[in-house]
């Protein structure tokens, strides 16, 4: 409010200013039609509605302006699938709303003229703390679907998660990143099916296993469903064996009886881990929200956890994931990595789970949007832009390296 009164002041002192009475009353008055105060808009929105179209990724500055795109592109039914979460989507709001509780405490004087973004995991180093997240069915968004993804991924050094119910299968995808991606496993119901899925992700020389463990009761997926019915093209067209079944999937090629056991617990953890142990494969629990969860990870071996509420398309109602952190960290932050996701837009987002103690940052829907809007270009475009925004808060807050952003670096709002 205070923000436009002062832009109101500003418009009708340069109005003052800028046209005298020989500038005419005529010209004035067609100022100020253009002006957001004529159209009753935010700065904001005005700037958004008033800046031209976006015609390649290289225009777009910041992941909103992906999103925005992605929103006149997508079927309804696709754009559901893509951006809801479930019930009333709290969940997906509250991960938004999160990044409000913490709030930035800079540091000046301090010398930022070379900022160092890189980090490590495992042993191995990363170019920068940010990675991509597992997202199903890809092809929905791109016709290249993972296999745009995992270029981009290979241009930008990023790592990259392949989800269970990828369109593209684990080796095509291995072959355009340039090397094995990190895989998400959605557990088959058969212990038969975990071990061969586990194999075949180790076959393709996947260093990292990434199980998901917070969609094992079900969901309620209300919004994408309302969208779907709004979607007035023929889907059984294209699923032939019914919408949202998981038919076709390459992953759970020669894979029986489905996948996420409700009946899954840590005894299932222990078996897993045992499994890995033989293929050598790191192990990490996606979707940890709590200290005593974090606990248990650690006691049945888990060599990382992401806290995850799976970018509020689980459960509704949870805390955002930034408020989950800091419990997760103090928890086990000094044994294993913490990694996080859910709701992350912006480089300060990003900086500030650094600041709470996690290793690294993940993104789903931001690289989909770029990928919808235009394939490769648009994952590296998203991955620019967020690595840019982290890069100046980091030498806006006097942080040069990653090792600098520090729990001083926030306060709790
Ligand atoms: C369309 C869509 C599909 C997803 N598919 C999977 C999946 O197959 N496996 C998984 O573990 N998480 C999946 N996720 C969750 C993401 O891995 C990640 O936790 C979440 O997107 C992060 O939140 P954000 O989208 O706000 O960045 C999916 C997310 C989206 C948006």
């Amino acid at each position: 409010m205070l923000e436009e009164f002062q832009y109101i002041l500003c418009l009708l002192k340069s109005a003052a200013m800028g046209f005298s009475v020989s500038t005419g009353r005529r010209e004035f008055l067609r100022f100020l039609a253009a002006s957001p105060l004529a159209a009753g808009l935010g700065i904001e929105a005005w700037a958004q509605q008033n800046s031209p179209a976006i015609q390649r990724a290289a225009d777009a500055l910041s992941v909103s302006d992906f999103e925005a795109l992605t929103k006149d592109m997508l079927p309804p039914a696709h754009l559901g699938y893509l951006i809801s979460g479930v019930d009333d989507d709290a969940t997906l709001k509250i991960n938004r709303d999160g990044f409000q509780h913490f709030q930035l405490r800079p540091r000046r004087l301090v010398d930022v003229s070379k900022p160092d973004l890189r980090t490590e995991i495992f042993g191995v180093p990363w170019e920068t703390p940010i990675f991509l997240c597992p997202v199903g069915g890809q092809k929905m968004f791109n016709g290249d679907g993972e296999v745009a993804v995992a270029r981009a991924a290979k241009a930008k050094k990023a790592t990259q998660i392949l989800s269970t119910v990828s369109s593209s299968p684990v080796e095509a995808v291995a072959q355009a990143l340039g090397g094995p991606p990190w895989y998400q496993m959605y557990m088959p119901v058969n212990w038969a099916g975990t071990e061969t899925m586990v194999r075949r992700a180790e076959a393709a020389g996947c260093p990292v296993l990434v199980w998901t463990v917070d969609l094992l009761g079900g969901r309620n997926t209300e919004t994408a469903s309302r969208m779907r019915r709004a979607d007035t093209r023929n889907c059984l067209s294209c699923h032939t064996d019914g919408v949202g079944s998981l038919k076709g999937r390459p992953m759970l090629d020669g894979i029986e009886g489905g996948i996420n056991p409700p009946a899954a617990s840590w005894a299932f953890m222990d078996r897993l881990r045992k499994l890995t142990n033989t293929t050598r494969m790191k192990l990490i629990i996606k979707g940890i929200d709590t200290a005593e969860d974090a606990r248990l990870c650690r006691e049945h071996g888990a060599d990382a956890v992401l806290v995850s509420n799976h970018g509020g398309r689980a459960t509704d109602t949870l805390r955002s994931t930034i408020d989950s952190l800091t419990e997760v960290v103090d928890a086990i932050g000094n044994q294993v990595p913490v990694l996080v996701d859910s709701g992350f837009r912006r480089g300060t987002d990003i900086y500030k789970a650094l600041a709470l103690g996690a290793r690294a940052v993940g993104i789903g829907r931001p690289y989909i949007y770029g990928l919808t809007a235009f394939g490769q270009e648009g994952v590296e475009r998203v991955l620019d832009i967020l690595r840019a925004e982290l890069r100046l808060t980091m030498q806006q807050c006097g942080t040069p390296a990653i090792k600098d952003i520090t729990r001083t670096a926030v306060q709790r709002a």
